[in-house]
C-alpha cells in the first residue's frame, strides 16, 4: 500500500519542476489530511537538507506552521551537527510555535546546532527601518543572510497571510483588488508572480534570496496550488520545492 502511494509520484515531481521552471520539485502523497502531509513533508525537506548541508552551514527559516513541522521532523532526520540557523522574519502575534525564531531555536536543539535570533517585530515603522539597521544584532544577522546556505520557507495565500497579520479591511480589500496571490518572506504577488504588496520589515531579502545556493519551499493542500504557481512564476531557478500530491496534481490541471 505505502509502495503504490508513492509510485508515479517521483515523474510527477520531474513534470513539475519544468513546468514551473525550478531545480526539484519532491511530492509525497496525500494532501487532504494536513498534518499528515505536513509530517511526511517535513521528513522530504530534512532528507534534502540532510543531503546538501554540513557542519557549519547556514540556513535561514521562515515562520508557518509548514516550516514548524519541519523543526519537528528535525530530531530524527540525521540532520548534520553544527549547523548555524537564523530567523528570516521578526517576531509576529499568533501560535509561538510558528514563529521563525522558535523555529530556528528547536531546529539547533534538534540537531545538535546553534541558532542567532532576530528579536525584532516583523513590521516595522519606515522610519524605524534605517536607525535599527545599525543595531549589532542586526548587523550581525545581515551577514549571516548574506551567506546563507539554505532558506527553508512557506508560501501561503496572499490574503489568508494578511488577516493572520492583522491587515485592516481597505489593505484587504486593496490586496484583492490588486489580485494578490501568494505570499512569501513577507512579500505579496499577483498570479503573475509580480510583487504588489512588500511589509516594511527587516529580515532576509529579494536579492540576499536570490543568490542563496538551496531555498527550500516548503508547501502543500489543493488550496495552496495557485499561491505556489504565482510564487514559482519569479523563484528562483535553484528553488527545490517540497509538496504533497493534492498540490503537485491541482498544479498540473491550473498550469
Ligand atoms: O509565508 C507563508 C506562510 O508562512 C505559510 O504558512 O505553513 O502555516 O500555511 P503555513
Amino acid at each position: 500500500q505505502v509502495i503504490r502511494q508513492w509510485t508515479g509520484l517521483e515523474e510527477l515531481g520531474t513534470e513539475l519542476s519544468r513546468k514551473l521552471g525550478i531545480q526539484k520539485v519532491m511530492v509525497v502523497p496525500g494532501g487532504d489530511d494536513h498534518d499528515l502531509t505536513k509530517h511526511r513533508m517535513a521528513r522530504s525537506a530534512c532528507g534534502y537538507m540532510a543531503g546538501v548541508l554540513q557542519e557549519g552551514s547556514i540556513v535561514a527559516v521562515t515562520g508557518g506552521s509548514t516550516v514548524a513541522s519541519v523543526a519537528d521532523e528535525a530530531v530524527t532526520a540525521g540532520l548534520p551537527a553544527g549547523i548555524r540557523f537564523i530567523a528570516a522574519r521578526g517576531g509576529t502575534s499568533g501560535d509561538v510555535k510558528s514563529q521563525a525564531n522558535m523555529i530556528a531555536a528547536m531546529l539547533a536543539a534538534a540537531t545538535g546546532g546553534d541558532w542567532t535570533p532576530l528579536h525584532l517585530p516583523e513590521t516595522l515603522a519606515e522610519t524605524s527601518i534605517g536607525p535599527l539597521m545599525e543595531e549589532p544584532s542586526v548587523m550581525e544577522a545581515m551577514d549571516l543572510y548574506n551567506r546563507t546556505d539554505c532558506i527553508v520557507h512557506g508560501i501561503g495565500d496572499a490574503l489568508e497571510l494578511a488577516r493572520r497579520r492583522g491587515a485592516d479591511e481597505a489593505t484587504l480589500e486593496k490586496l484583492a483588488a490588486e489580485g494578490a496571490a501568494a505570499e512569501a518572506f513577507g512579500y505579496y504577488l499577483d498570479r503573475d508572480g509580480s510583487v504588489i504588496h512588500r511589509l516594511l520589515t527587516i529580515g532576509l531579502n529579494r536579492s540576499q534570496i536570490d543568490r542563496i545556493p538551496h531555498p527550500l519551499a516548503v508547501a502543500g493542500g489543493k488550496e495552496k496550488a495557485g499561491p505556489i504557481l504565482a510564487y514559482m512564476k519569479q523563484a528562483p531557478g535553484q528553488t527545490v520545492l517540497v509538496t504533497d500530491e493534492a498540490a503537485a496534481r491541482e498544479m498540473l490541471r491550473l498550469s
